[in-house]
């Protein structure tokens, strides 16, 4: 056990804030029993109180205690992708309270499967709330660094871990109801999540019963403005972009052509190299002081679902 993990289990147990590393992307995190402290992850984050937070946990058996309830489909999706980048929401137990639930009677549960967090996770012994460490709206932190930029003077500590591995937020998957469904797509591919279940999981539509910012319009967003083009529309765009004296970023994968002096972030071809790079470089395009990026999406399967409604959110129309 480091001298870190024990500083940031110290730091929870006082009510402090620290910078959690997971396998997705990194964590605000505080002591989900709290709620002192979990009012100041609204605050640090400048994100509405009415909206629900992750409780993360070592294990399924911690997991059970914060539900009221533990569905079939819970312990069937919890055993496949547990530890991993799956959130399941189910009915909460009296451990749930409205400041972490946003008032709802359901809760957010994962186990991340992070060893960082699994150390923090197992010697705290409680649920740890963390929404991803960024300011409300804008793109979630993938490296420590990304956390000390963005909130560094409102932690305790940030752990660090490394570079996420999976590079989106985890999948959502409410199984609260009397059919379970998808509130956010993300690293556990929801044909995975159908495979698992044996029958469909729809994505949930409907913004206005759910409350998750994830489901926001304008969310993942950099200060650049983003458009999703195709490959094949991309020259066309370029021009046109190019000709009003725009800063322009082009984002593409490998495969894709992009004439020279346009500054080009190439991402991997494959959907899960995609992801992983995907948070990095709207970073680095804001670093860079670009005014437009031009996004070439990979295949809406697997974790590009994922990509693929960050990018749309990222592009949604914002006021700025
Ligand atoms: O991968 C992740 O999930 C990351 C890492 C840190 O674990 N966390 C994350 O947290 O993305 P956050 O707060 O940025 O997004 C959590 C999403 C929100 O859209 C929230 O509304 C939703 O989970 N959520 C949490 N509890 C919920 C509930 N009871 N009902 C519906 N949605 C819920
Ligand atoms: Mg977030």
């Amino acid at each position: 056990m480091s001298d870190e993990v024990q500083r940031a289990v110290a730091a929870l147990r006082e009510g402090g804030l620290i910078g959690l590393p997971t396998e997705t992307v990194y964590g605000l995190g505080a002591d989900a029993s709290n709620e002192l402290a979990v009012r100041r992850i609204f605050a640090v984050k400048g994100r509405p109180s009415n909206h629900p937070l992750i409780v993360h946990v070592a294990s399924l058996e911690v997991a059970r205690h914060w539900a009221h309830s533990w569905p079939n489909e819970a312990e069937i999706l919890a055993n496949a992708f547990w530890p991993g980048p799956l959130t399941l929401i189910v009915k909460r137990s009296a451990l749930a309270s409205d400041a972490v639930t946003g008032g709802q009677d359901t809760v957010g549960l994962r186990v991340p499967d992070h060893p960082l967090a699994l150390e923090v996770l197992t010697l705290f012994g409680g649920g740890v709330a963390a929404p991803s460490a960024n300011r409300f709206g804008r793109v979630s932190p993938t490296t420590a660094k990304h956390v000390r930029d963005e909130l560094g003077g409102d932690v305790e500590l940030v752990l660090d871990g490394g570079a996420c591995r999976v590079g989106v937020e985890s999948t959502i998957v409410d199984v609260s109801g009397t059919s379970p469904r998808i509130l956010r797509p993300g690293g556990v591919p929801k044909e995975a999540v159908e495979r698992s279940l044996d029958r469909d999981v729809p994505l949930a539509t409907a913004v206005t019963d759910v409350r998750a910012p994830g489901l926001l319009e304008s969310h993942y967003a950099p200060r650049a403005g983003l458009w999703l083009v195709t490959a094949s529309e991309l020259p066309a765009e370029l021009a046109r972009r190019l000709a009003t004296g725009a800063k322009v970023a082009v984002v593409a994968p490998s495969d894709v052509t992009v004439p020279e002096g346009v500054v080009r972030f190439q991402v991997p071809l494959d959907d899960a190299g995609y992801a992983r790079a995907l948070y990095a470089t709207l970073r680095e395009v804001d670093e860079r002081g670009l005014d437009v990026v031009l996004a070439v999406p990979p295949p809406e399967s697997g974790v590009g679902l994922a990509v693929v409604d960050r990018l749309r959110r990222a592009s949604a129309p914002r006021g700025r």
